[in-house]
């Protein structure tokens, strides 16, 4: 059935209209359909913050401290770092920038990728991995895909909401062998992921390539619109053209330079992440009607098995019954009405969800 619920929920964490729809304050809805960091954010940090609020009413610095940091930490050159207001900025922007008329997405995928090239008036098309071949790496068609000489390929490693990697060394090649191929590799939800040092920057930084990353994910830290773009300094100048001035605030800033010391604590998080999503995976694999696909993010991807099952049905169930939102990708391209993503939570809220998962009486 389509569900009125569902037509609301475009992205994860939208409580107000949660709340809306279970009729209840939106502190009482237990949100599953983000993917955050299950530990939430590093200690210190709103504390560190308060020092600084008065900074928020300036015009915001050229973020020159926070692009040195990260060039610093990544191995680069600072005027390759563009920040924005998240990765979102740049999904966004890029399009009007770099100007594609044949782009393929690789999917299933983040769905504003095809949203950001619709605005700017361009159809994309696919290459998809699928669920009767496992959801491996469509190799074959992504190589026809390139043989038809795309002129944008956007892709993301790891991908949400799949939680799969494209391989680093093949995608290099890939990258390098299709000079008039413009790669955007979106790695707004590498850190979060088990392999946070297979990121994707090589040096020397090819002329056709554009990485995205993130603080959101990482550090849980959503709201605050920080994220940036790695290009190579040959076309920096046409993209600081472009970009819309004052887009970070000064306190996204001052909160970025706090959150790249924390690398311990996002290592411990990390491996408190892995213990527990083992543990929710045991659990859910044991529930007779639903199956997670195995992924490398803090979340499950999970099928309904049911004949009839409905993630829309889903969502508004357990949002109405229990107050608990969870992402339906029943209108995600590729992926469809069996499929939902929950993102993992502290042990007690997990457990939670599977007893509701467990009590939904499924048509
Ligand atoms: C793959 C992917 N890219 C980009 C974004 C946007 O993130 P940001 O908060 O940095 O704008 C998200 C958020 O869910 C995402 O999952």
């Amino acid at each position: 059935m389509p569900s009125k619920a569902l037509a609301l929920f475009e992205h994860g964490g939208d409580l107000e209209k949660a709340a809306q729809v279970a009729g209840c304050l939106s502190e009482e809805i237990l949100d599953f359909s983000n993917l955050l960091n299950p530990c939430g954010s590093p200690p210190g940090l709103v504390d560190a913050l308060k020092t600084k609020v008065s900074l928020s009413l300036r015009h915001p610095s050229s973020g020159k401290a926070l692009r040195e940091k990260i060039a610093d930490r990544d191995g680069l050159s600072p005027e390759q770092i563009f920040l924005g207001a998240g990765t979102t900025e740049f999904i966004r922007l890029l399009p009007w920038v770099k100007r594609p008329e044949r782009p393929f997405i690789l999917g299933p995928t983040y769905g504003d990728y095809e949203k950001s090239l619709w605005l700017f008036g361009v159809e994309p098309r696919w290459i998809m991995a699928r669920e009767d071949e496992g959801w491996v790496f469509p190799q074959e068609s992504w190589e026809k895909a390139l043989q038809e000489e795309p002129d944008w390929l956007i892709l993301s490693r790891p991908n949400n909401p799949l939680g799969q990697s494209f391989p680093r060394e093949a995608l290099l090649k890939t990258v390098l062998g299709n000079p008039d191929t413009f790669f955007v590799v979106d790695e707004t939800c590498l850190e979060i992921s088990v392999n946070p040092g297979d990121e994707f920057l090589p040096k020397p930084f090819p002329s056709n390539l554009a990485v995205l990353r993130s603080f959101s994910k990482a550090y849980a830290v959503p709201g605050l619109r920080l994220g940036y773009l790695v290009v190579s300094t040959e076309w920096a100048s046409r993209l600081a053209e472009a970009q819309a001035p004052w887009t970070v605030s000064p306190l996204a800033m001052e909160a970025g330079l706090f959150l790249l010391e924390q690398e311990k604590w996002l290592e411990e998080t990390r491996a408190k992440n892995a213990v527990e999503k083992k543990r929710v995976e045991q659990k859910l694999l044991r529930l007779r009607h639903f199956r997670p696909v195995p992924s490398v993010l803090p979340a499950f991807t999970v099928k309904g098995m049911a004949p009839g099952f409905s993630a829309g049905a889903l969502l508004e169930k357990l949002l109405v019954r229990e107050k608990i939102l969870i992402r339906s990708l029943e209108k995600h391209r590729g992926l469809g009405r069996s499929f939902f993503r929950i993102g993992l939570r502290t042990p007690k809220e997990n457990d939670r969800l599977l007893a509701a998962l467990q009590g939904m009486d499924i048509p």
